[in-house]
């Protein structure tokens, strides 16, 4: 067996969406390094944000590759999936990969979160209703569009992108320490949970019926990343992380590239849980 082209994405298309947010960029950077041609989608397009950030993280010029494309999507928005899809410009018949990575996150620290953290007791249905369009809506709007490709072309890899959160409640006493800074109590919020929770067996739904044509289909299971998040909460988290800290963002590149190539090929219907252990304890 040639181990580098069992790993080895040369050539193959990937759909990322969320590609233009933090862990999206970080996944077109190292599936783009592994050979594959790249389609960010993502509902806010900024390309210079998106190569000046894998230059400062991976020190990597990627603004002349002629491997990736971008397009603005709304993925809640069947009319918009359909849309961005008559413009992608590489041949839909190597199209191999998609990773369902856009949600709605907060980076806690940077963003302002009293908008969207909001306690239980006080959260209203549409914004309980606007974590479900975006994670199980938007996936099954992308499942949608992509399966008949994969089929066309003997088959293809799906990778459902959920949380810690989704798998264990999140502890929302380190929250606590960040509600002093905002005008409102700070909460992470149960329609992220819950919406995370339903990828698993959106995972396991579509990984069982289109086994049989060669689609693989799994969820990776994430912990949190650091993001310039403050000291207290970082302390906080790392103490509840068995490894003693949050991750790094290209520490989920590997387990990406893992389960977008041949290296998996064993793997349907599975869930990756990469977390530090945090759900270990
Ligand atoms: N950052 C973490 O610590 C962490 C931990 C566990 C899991 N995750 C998961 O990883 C994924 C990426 O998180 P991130 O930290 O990179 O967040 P991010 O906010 O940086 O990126 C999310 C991207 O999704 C896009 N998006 C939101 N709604 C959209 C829509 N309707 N259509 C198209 N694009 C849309 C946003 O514009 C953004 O670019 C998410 O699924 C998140 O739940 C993140």
């Amino acid at each position: 067996m040639n181990i580098s082209k069992n790993f080895s994405l040369k050539n193959k298309i990937a759909i990322i969406t969320g590609g233009n947010g933090l862990l999206g960029s970080t996944y077109s950077y190292g599936l783009h390094e592994a050979g594959a041609k790249i389609i960010v989608l993502d509902k806010k397009i900024n390309e210079s944000k998106f190569f000046a950030f894998i230059k400062k993280e991976f020190n990597t010029d990627l603004s002349h590759s002629k491997n990736i494309q971008f397009i603005e999507c709304d993925i809640t928005n069947k009319k918009s999936v359909d849309n961005s899809f008559k413009k992608i410009s590489f041949d839909l018949n190597k199209l191999e990969i998609l990773i369902n990575n856009a949600s709605l996150v907060k980076q806690v620290g940077t963003d302002k979160l009293d908008s969207t953290y909001i306690p239980f007791l006080k959260m209203k249905k549409e914004e309980w209703e606007e974590y479900f369009s975006v994670d199980l809506t938007g996936t099954l709007h992308l499942c949608q569009k992509v399966i008949p490709y994969m089929q066309k072309n003997s088959g293809g890899s799906i990778i459902n992108i959920s949380s810690t959160y989704g798998i264990l409640s999140p502890d929302q006493r380190i929250y606590s320490s960040l509600s002093e800074k905002n005008s409102e109590d700070i909460e992470k919020p149960i329609g992220y949970s819950v919406s995370k929770s339903g990828i698993l067996n959106l995972t396991r739904f579509l990984a069982t019926k289109f086994a049989s044509q060669n689609i693989r289909v799994n969820t990776l299971t994430l912990g949190g990343v650091y993001a310039n998040n403050p000291k207290q909460f970082v302390k906080e988290y790392s103490s509840k992380t068995p490894l003693g800290r949050m991750a790094d963002k290209s520490e989920y590149i590997g387990p990406m590239i893992f389960l977008a190539s041949n290296a998996s090929s064993y793997m349907t219907g599975s869930n990756l849980i990469v977390d530090g252990g945090w759900s270990a304890w």
